[in-house]
């Protein structure tokens, strides 16, 4: 089963994700992790993606496509994978679907979790990080047994940096310029599913559960 979670950044994207790996066993591929990973790497990828990150612009679909397709490729994704923050730009698209074509596979089911703008921003205001293991939280919704360090590996939180408020509103732009025109793209070929994300984090894991259960591996 191969799935795509859509939707504005602080949606919830990340944390379903979480959940669909640990109830479905098939792995999360987040181009904002790979991305990160790269940054805190230092690596020539990394240098050169901190800054359009930090300003919430979208790093090239170049650069994006190559790590892609590398990590689609790894036999960990052979029974299915969830797309994570990707595509993002209809060339980001296109050039998935002819990846797949030549492996061989097709997306099952894109997963969009509709979020009121106001929710958003209060989710992103809120969020924190752990920058060990990659777990999410927030504040007041999803806190940590202990305030400011990670339930799962004992490490000391973070915010990231593009989740500054200036930063939040040139994401949320970036994603009505370059990314909701994704919704009809998918909408077309028959793949879009909508979800209401503004109720809480185990509502919105039911209604994905009721969603993918029975219909794994469906061609629409
Ligand atoms: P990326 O990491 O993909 O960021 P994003 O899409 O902006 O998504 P977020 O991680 O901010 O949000 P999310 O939907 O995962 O929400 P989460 O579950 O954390 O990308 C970062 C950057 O990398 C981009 O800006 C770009 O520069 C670059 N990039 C990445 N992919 C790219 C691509 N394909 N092309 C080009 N550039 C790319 O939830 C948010 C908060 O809300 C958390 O605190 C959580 O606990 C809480 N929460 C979640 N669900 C609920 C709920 N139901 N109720 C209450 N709180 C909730």
């Amino acid at each position: 089963m191969n799935v795509i979670l859509f939707g504005p950044p602080g949606a919830g994207k990340g944390t379903q994700a979480q959940f669909i790996v640990e109830h479905f066993g098939i792995p999360q591929i987040s181009t904002g992790d790979m991305l990160r990973a790269a940054v805190k790497a230092q690596s020539p990828l990394g240098v050169a993606a901190k800054s359009i990150m930090d300003a919430g612009g979208l790093v090239s679909d170049e650069i994006v496509l190559g790590l892609v397709k590398e990590r689609i490729s790894e036999s960990d994704c052979r029974d299915g994978f969830i797309l994570d923050g990707f595509p993002r730009t209809t060339p980001q698209a296109d050039a998935l679907t002819s990846l797949l074509g030549g492996l061989g596979k097709h997306i099952d089911h894109v997963i969009s979790l509709d979020v009121d703008s106001a929710e958003i921003v209060q989710r992103l205001s809120g969020r924190r990080t752990c920058p060990s293991c990659g777990k999410g939280y927030h504040v007041a919704y999803d806190a940590p047994k202990v305030a400011g360090i990670c339930d799962a590996c004992g490490s000391a939180l973070i915010q990231r940096n593009d989740d500054r408020v200036e930063t939040v509103q040139n994401r949320l732009d970036v994603y009505r310029e370059q990314t909701s025109p994704l919704k009809e793209y998918f909408e077309q070929r028959g793949l879009m599913r909508h979800i209401d994300g503004n109720g809480t984090i185990q509502d919105i894991q039911g209604q994905i559960c009721s969603l993918l259960k029975g219909s794994a591996g469906d061609r629409p």
